[in-house]
């Protein structure tokens, strides 16, 4: 699918509805590798901005050739290395061998390392510009947001951010393709599942890219996943900033739990009453129900995150040990936590979460371990 995003600029990127984890990650709505070619009619230029994942090499091929064939393509903008946005490299620069690509240093390596193959890189960092003609691309370099190599692109003419991972969403809907068809609710609750999942440990790094961005006139966000940005611009940036200080919520309550017999989860009913009664708003995921990732949207926001973990062969249930290393791979700050579980005869898993919780440098609350009840 071709979507006509201004006069000879497309979007030409690939649908994946079907895809249900993403790199661990749940995606229940599917995921879009969205990509996007520009046509500087003043040279007679085509921009390729970003690939997409090796698996839907062919429909984006079919994408760039509903507008011109591959060997049109003049330049090349790969913001960003990671499999999803260059796994069609190697297909694509067999057509266009000698066509340059404008990158970091760090997606130069990586392209390398990835496809065996060198690549024509000329190497950006930030300040430099492409000049095509009556166009003129600003490179951002943006390392960590969300890998070393990230960058973003600003389309100076047209006021058009290409922001690659930056402001990215995992949906994949039928018949909506900016922000506001999707709705802003829509729009906030996939954004912020996906900062939690994806950018949450780059904060300070997000601040800095949100600094080096104020001073530019945007009318649109295209972002490498999920829908583009022209109406809630100035929200997800505003979201941004709050997400990457930190801001919490001092009355949100996580309960995170598996159970083996009930009686972890009759704890964490207790839990969610006590805390309920103080008037704070508890949120409860079942990780029997729920994938561990699905959690991490309602993490992003609450002060108060407490997991239940009964103990399974001296251990903590696998389903409570994945919820707890994933978090703690995305490294929420400055959270209150507390661990509890029931247990038959040995009763290990609540101090292992407990120090888990504890490593990340939270306030820690008094444990509660009991017996099993039945
Ligand atoms: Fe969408 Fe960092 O890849």
């Amino acid at each position: 699918m071709v979507i006509k995003i201004r006069e000879n600029i497309y979007a030409v990127g690939a649908r994946d509805p079907e895809v249900r984890i993403f790199h661990g990650y749940a995606t229940p709505f599917g995921a879009t590798y969205n990509a996007y070619l520009v046509y500087d009619d003043s040279s007679d230029k085509w921009i390729l901005i970003d690939n997409v994942k090796a698996a839907f090499t062919e429909q984006f091929v079919t994408n760039i050739e509903e507008v011109i064939p591959v060997e049109r393509i003049d330049y090349v903008i790969q913001n960003h290395i990671e499999p999803d946005h260059s796994g069609s490299c190697p297909v694509i620069f067999e057509r266009i061998p000698n066509a340059p690509i404008y990158c970091t240093a760090g997606a130069q390596r990586g392209l390398k390392a990835y496809y065996q193959k060198d690549f024509n890189c000329q190497l950006v960092k930030l300040g430099d510009t492409l000049k095509t003609g009556k166009y003129t691309f600003h490179f951002i370099p943006a390392p960590m947001v969300h890998w070393p190599d990230s960058m973003l692109t600003y389309l100076e003419e047209e006021k058009i951010l290409f922001s690659n991972d930056a402001f990215g969403q995992h949906i994949c809907p039928d018949n909506a393709f900016y922000d506001d068809e999707l709705g802003y609710e829509r729009l906030m609750e996939r954004a912020s599942d996906y900062y939690a999942n994806i950018v949450l440990p780059f904060g300070m790094q997000v601040q800095g890219l949100l600094k080096q961005a104020a001073p530019l006139e945007i009318e649109l966000i295209c972002p490498s996943h999920g829908v583009m940005l022209r109406k809630h611009i100035g929200d997800m940036v505003e979201a941004y900033g709050r997400w990457s200080r930190n801001e919490v919520q001092d009355d949100k309550v996580v309960i995170v739990y598996d159970s083996m017999w009930g009686s972890t989860a009759e704890m964490a009913e207790k839990i969610r009453a006590d805390f309920e009664s103080t008037g704070k708003k508890v949120s409860m995921h079942s990780l029997r129900e729920e994938h561990y990732s699905s959690v991490m949207g309602d993490v992003l926001e609450a002060k108060f995150i407490f997991v239940g973990a009964s103990t399974l062969n001296n251990n903590m249930m696998p389903t409570v040990a994945a919820f707890l290393t994933y978090m703690r791979g995305l490294k929420p700050k400055d959270r209150i936590g507390m661990a509890f579980g029931s247990y038959g005869w040995s009763g290990e898993a609540v101090k292992q979460a407990e120090d888990i919780l504890s490593g990340l440098g939270w306030t820690i609350l008094p444990q509660r371990r009991q017996l099993y009840r039945g």
